[in-house]
């Protein structure tokens, strides 16, 4: 079983620091820019989680689709948009997701690009998301790169405080796989609580144009953040991509 099954849950949310609300306001106006699609148009929200960008960007005008595999985080995302118009959630596999053309843009933010075991799957993930979308079509792609994972190294744990819990993060990263192990646990109630292990390989900027091409899309832009800042190595790649014909 992968290691997301477990560990996408009520206790992400309450320990995910990074993800606020303005983090998430000043996502959702990039992406609407980097779309720059006429409302009304037709979203996939690829792995959508809770909903955090599906459910604004249903608000501003856009008919959007979020799917995501675990049941919590589709369950979290429909009782969040209840009342909503225009913003579907469906439990769906992304590496089966088998859909032609119906999509006017997609968007996969926060990545799981690299988390699955087999890494063929990330390619297949890609040509599934081309398939949904009509010829011409965006796709944002939001991930981190090898590089920025690279200069947090050595790894230092990482401590921080929420409602009285101290939460621990440590991580490790091999050079040769090129993926990083994290671990989050937390002391509460003098007790101490972990979350089961991540793993991901991390990806250079290269080899994700690399990817995406052979994926069938051009790599319309490259950016540091979503209003297009430059490229950083400390920041996420925000990629505007854009389906075109098979070569
Ligand atoms: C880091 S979260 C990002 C969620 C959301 N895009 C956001 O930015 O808040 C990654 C999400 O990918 C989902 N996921 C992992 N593997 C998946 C798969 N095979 N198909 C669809 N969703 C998947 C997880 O359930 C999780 O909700």
């Amino acid at each position: 079983m992968e290691w997301w099954n477990d560990w996408f849950d009520d206790r992400y949310l309450r320990f995910a620091v990074g993800l606020t609300n303005e983090r998430t306001e000043r996502e959702v106006v990039g992406i609407d820019e980097l779309l720059a699609l006429p409302s009304g148009s037709r979203i996939l929200d690829v792995a959508c989680g809770h909903g955090r960008h599906a459910i604004p960007l249903a608000n501003h005008g856009y008919n959007v689709t979020g799917i995501d595999v675990l049941p919590w985080a589709i369950g979290q995302a429909r009782h969040a948009s209840a009342g909503t118009k225009s913003v579907d959630f469906r439990v769906q596999d992304m590496r089966t997701l088998d859909e032609h053309e119906v999509y006017d843009g997609a968007i996969f933010i926060n990545t799981t690009l690299g988390a699955f075991e087999d890494p063929s799957d990330d390619l297949t993930v890609l040509h599934n998301i081309r398939n949904a979308l009509r010829m011409g079509g965006p796709l944002i792609l939001d991930c981190r790169h090898r590089d920025s994972i690279v200069r947090q190294c050595p790894p230092k744990p990482d401590f921080w405080e929420i409602n009285g819990a101290i939460v621990r993060e440590t991580w490790t990263f091999d050079p040769v796989t090129a993926i990083r192990e994290g671990q989050i646990s937390w002391l509460e109630d003098n007790q101490l609580f972990s979350k089961p292990p991540t793993r991901s390989r991390y990806y250079t900027i290269p080899q994700l144009r690399d990817l995406v091409v052979e994926g069938g899309f051009a790599v319309e832009g490259l950016y540091g953040g979503f209003s297009r800042e430059e490229i950083s190595l400390d920041a996420h790649l925000i990629m505007l991509l854009r389906k075109v014909e098979a070569v």
